[in-house]
């Protein structure tokens, strides 16, 4: 396959990075899309564990193009601050670009973000990662936010910047939000600007160049289906289009170009930020489930909801996504249970359903309906092969695959890169 993209199926951290960097064995270019440095995907090689957020997950293959999709926003700041960490772990930094048509995250923007969360009413908050994601993606919709390309005329730039600054000063100071020094912000923001500009490219032709010659491309989706802008649980959501959808926008390759899409799904399911999880198990199960699979935002830290999987909802993701193979992570975390659950329908005030309600409040009323298997327990951390998994675990996998009527292409056992087979 010449290009392919890969997405989360449920609600982020479903060990993206950790396929992208699998599957980059046989890539020549990773692109991110969309999103920014909310994502924490991470790589465990050996005994060295990387987490990227910005920078394409096939940057740990040396040789490897990487690019920053025109479709990502980015924080000149942190990107900045992600290559010298690489750079300082022996991480070779020069296959990267930058798009010249991303749009950047302003210290305002962060600002911004903070406010909104701390103001909001709790019932309303999102629980966002704080990066500026959602200011950001409003002003590239408001058609007034600042772009990479800028970065190469430092006059240009520096009065967009402070525009912006005192337009954001002028309208959120009075409400009570922090006032932005613009002098010191600029001159921060532009010492990471000056770094970043070797690398800031117009990333279309690149792409375009790639997919013309036949080369093999990797598109790397951030986040997941549910918190994807438009078909996630809104307003609980980023601020993005994270289905494989929003890898051509993102991207400037044109929908007839992909040639496959890959779903990364997690055996059982987890959340961070607030919002509608219907299969959620806030009991000793749920913290089980946390313990085993270290569910610990891998961006801001906190502990990610966890419960069972749920068929509705991915059997949708499948849908939306167009997923032509599925990549089951973290089978091993369910090698202790008894028993393990699969939720095949909602029940909604009393009414059964199998198919995924647009309302969110609907969402929070849904009682969901199990299907329950045996557990297997046994260690599967050393399967090498499908003929090495537990009968009642191939079980699982054949019956998540029936319900989802989509094929599986891998199954990871643990976070390393050996601990992955195909089926
Ligand atoms: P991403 O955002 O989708 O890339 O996922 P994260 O990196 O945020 O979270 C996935 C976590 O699970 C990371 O700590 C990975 O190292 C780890 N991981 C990935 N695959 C597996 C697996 O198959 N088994 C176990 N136990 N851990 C895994
Ligand atoms: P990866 O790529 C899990 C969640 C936040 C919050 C909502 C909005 O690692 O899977 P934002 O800061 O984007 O405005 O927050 O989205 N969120 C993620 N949850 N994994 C992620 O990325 C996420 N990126 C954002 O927790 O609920
Ligand atoms: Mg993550």
């Amino acid at each position: 396959m010449s290009v392919s993209v890969l997405v989360g199926m449920q609600w982020g951290d479903e060990g993206k990075g950790k396929i992208i960097d699998v599957l980059t064995r046989d890539a020549e270019v990773v692109i991110r899309y969309q999103g920014g440095n909310n994502a924490g995907h991470t790589v465990e090689i050996g005994s060295e564990k990387f987490v990227l957020h910005l920078i394409p997950s096939g940057i740990l293959h040396p040789g490897t193009d990487c690019i920053i999709g025109n479709g990502v926003v980015v924080d000149p700041l942190e990107l900045k601050k992600e290559m010298e960490n690489l750079v300082a772990r022996g991480i070779s930094v020069e296959k990267l670009q930058v798009s010249s048509r991303c749009h950047l995250i302003m210290p305002w923007h962060k600002l911004l973000d903070a406010f909104k969360e701390m103001k909001a009413d709790p019932n309303k908050k999102i629980g966002t990662t704080m990066r500026g994601i959602g200011p950001a993606y409003t002003s590239k919709m408001a058609r007034t936010g600042l772009r990479a390309v800028e970065i190469l005329d430092k006059q240009r730039f520096e009065q967009h910047f402070r525009d912006e600054a005192a337009s954001y000063n002028r309208t959120f100071g009075p409400l009570g939000a922090l006032v932005l020094d613009a002098d010191k912000a600029f001159a921060e923001v532009w010492e990471a600007c000056e770094y970043l500009k070797p690398y800031i490219q117009d990333s279309v032709v690149t792409v375009h160049d790639a997919v013309k010659a036949g080369k093999k491309v990797l598109l790397e989706g951030a986040q997941g289906a549910f918190l994807d802008i438009d078909h996630g649980t809104y307003p609980f959501v980023t601020s993005s289009n994270t289905t494989s959808g929003g890898a051509c926008p993102g991207t400037g390759i044109p929908p007839r170009a992909v040639d496959c899409v890959w779903g990364v799904i997690k055996a059982y399911t987890t959340r961070v930020g607030e919002g509608p999880f219907p299969t959620e198990l806030k009991n000793a199960e749920g913290d089980a489930l946390r313990n085993k699979g270290g569910e610990f935002g891998a961006t801001t830290g906190r502990p990610r909801r966890c419960g069972w999987l749920d068929i509705v909802a991915c059997r949708h993701s499948c849908f939306i996504n167009g997923v032509d193979y599925l990549a089951v992570t973290k089978l091993d975390v369910l090698d202790d249970l008894d028993e393990v659950k699969l939720c095949t329908a909602y029940k909604i005030d009393g009414k059964v359903t199998e198919y995924f309600p647009a309302d969110t409040e609907e969402l929070n009323r849904v009682e969901p309906v199990y299907e329950t298997m045996p557990g297997w327990k046994q260690n599967t951390t050393s399967a090498q092969c499908w003929d090495d998994l537990p009968a009642n675990a191939q079980k699982y996998l054949l019956r998540m695959a029936e319900l989802l009527e989509t094929k599986i292409g891998i199954i990871s056992v643990g976070p390393k890169r050996a601990q992955t087979f195909e089926r």
